[in-house]
């Protein structure tokens, strides 16, 4: 077949947004083939939200150093700031040429077909559009405890019912007992790894063991938007699961290695049959624009500027965490580009000190403690962060 018209298909089919086509999806549209029954059920769930994030208005100007959003301050690469420019100039075309070029490159890393992916503004978007057609006739979604809230938030509001089960004491997912709560209702089981917003990463054999057995009965989602800062990178992808038949979905981002938060990029990649289904209901790689698919594209060549942010982030992070643990602080283990440790001051009167002093940073409480997470900046930004913290908590 000609790729031209085999992508034009796709970019038509990806388009094919209506009610009608939403009238049609069936209960738990990335249903299990066979019904599962649980081994045990146990569980008692809390209804409300278990994490509270604190957030304070950063739009003025009066944070200087931001780290509070785990964005890489190295980002884009120059050449892939030279290859977005240099596609502005076709902005009066709809871009699928480009963006059938780039899944191709990722068809070719991942090891799957390019009918395995499914692109978006950011992973952000992926997310939320599972967790959107997951939960149209409710049911469960099974998560860890503390997790990163796109998908929650989306599926809660569609009616789903969230079950958050507790990391372990050395913050990994606890497997296990996930398993024990999944039931005949649960559409979906979320798991981000590394994790936000500990940093911490689930052991990658055990991951892969539960998500090749559990997939079996239930979706599984992984999310990987930071794996590629992770010890291993990604030798530690769930990703050959896909490529292995099974119902997993595995998201990226641009937003965190590349350095390209800003400019919407994201895929996520499932069985051919889910991101058929998906397709059929709502656009993915029509919200992104041409210039963003192409320095996307000049940005995955660039592997010694990807290494290089790599390093820069490492060591800035070791420099952030050999700080707090000299100073009495006890971070959790990190394996992304943030770091996350206990504080003992009222979050919201702990945010306004920190930006009073141009340092922008995120708290939460969890586990009844309030916590502080501070994303990795340059070494200069880490510097003021650790002035900051002497001043405003020692
Ligand atoms: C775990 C996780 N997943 C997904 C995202 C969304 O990233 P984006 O929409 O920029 O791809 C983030 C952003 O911080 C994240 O922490």
């Amino acid at each position: 077949m000609n790729p031209e018209n085999q992508s034009r298909r796709a970019w038509l089919r990806n388009s094919a947004f209506s009610l009608g086509a939403l009238s049609l999806v069936p209960t738990g549209i990335f249903a299990r083939e066979q019904k599962y029954v649980p081994h045990s059920f146990n569980f008692k769930w809390s209804s409300g939200s278990p994490l509270k994030e604190y957030l304070i208005d950063d739009k003025k100007d009066v944070v200087v150093s931001r780290l509070n959003a785990n964005e890489n301050p190295y980002g884009p690469s120059a050449k892939a700031l030279q290859a977005f420019q240099a596609e502005m100039k076709t902005g009066n075309r709809y871009s699928w040429r480009t963006l059938y070029d780039l899944m191709g490159m990722i068809a070719e890393k991942e090891g799957v077909t390019t009918k395995q992916i499914m692109m978006g503004p950011g992973s952000s978007d992926l997310l939320e559009k599972v967790g959107m057609l997951s939960f149209v006739h409710s049911g469960n979604i099974v998560t860890g405890d503390p997790c990163y809230m796109s998908m929650i938030h989306v599926s809660k509001a569609m009616g789903g019912e969230w079950r958050p089960v507790r990391l372990t004491a050395d913050f990994q997912h606890d497997l296990k007992a996930m398993e024990d709560a999944i039931d005949s209702e649960t559409k979906l089981v979320y798991i981000t790894n590394p994790n936000n917003p500990t940093g911490s990463a689930t052991d990658a054999k055990a991951l892969y063991d539960f998500c090749d057995r559990v997939s079996q009965k239930v979706p599984v989602f992984v999310d990987e938007a930071y794996i590629e800062l992770s010890k291993n990178g990604i030798a530690d992808s769930m990703a050959p699961l896909v490529a292995k038949g099974r119902n997993v979905f595995v998201s990226r981002t641009f937003s965190k290695i590349h350095g390209m938060a800003g400019l919407r990029i994201g895929y996520m990649i499932g069985s051919e049959k889910s991101i058929e289904t998906i397709s059929e209901i709502t656009r993915g790689g029509m919200g992104i624009t041409g210039p963003s698919i192409m320095a996307a594209i000049a940005s995955m060549k660039d592997t010694a500027f990807l290494e290089d942010c790599k390093d820069k982030i490492s060591k800035a992070k070791d420099y952030t965490v050999d700080y707090l643990k000299a100073n009495g602080f006890d971070p959790i283990p990190s394996e992304t580009n943030f770091v996350i440790f206990p504080i003992e001051m009222e979050p919201k009167k702990f945010l306004e000190s920190m930006t009073s002093k141009g340092i922008g940073v995120r708290a939460f409480n969890y586990w009844d403690k309030d916590w502080c997470r501070v994303s990795i900046g340059t070494m200069d930004e880490m510097k003021k962060f650790t002035n900051a913290i002497t001043e405003v908590l020692l």
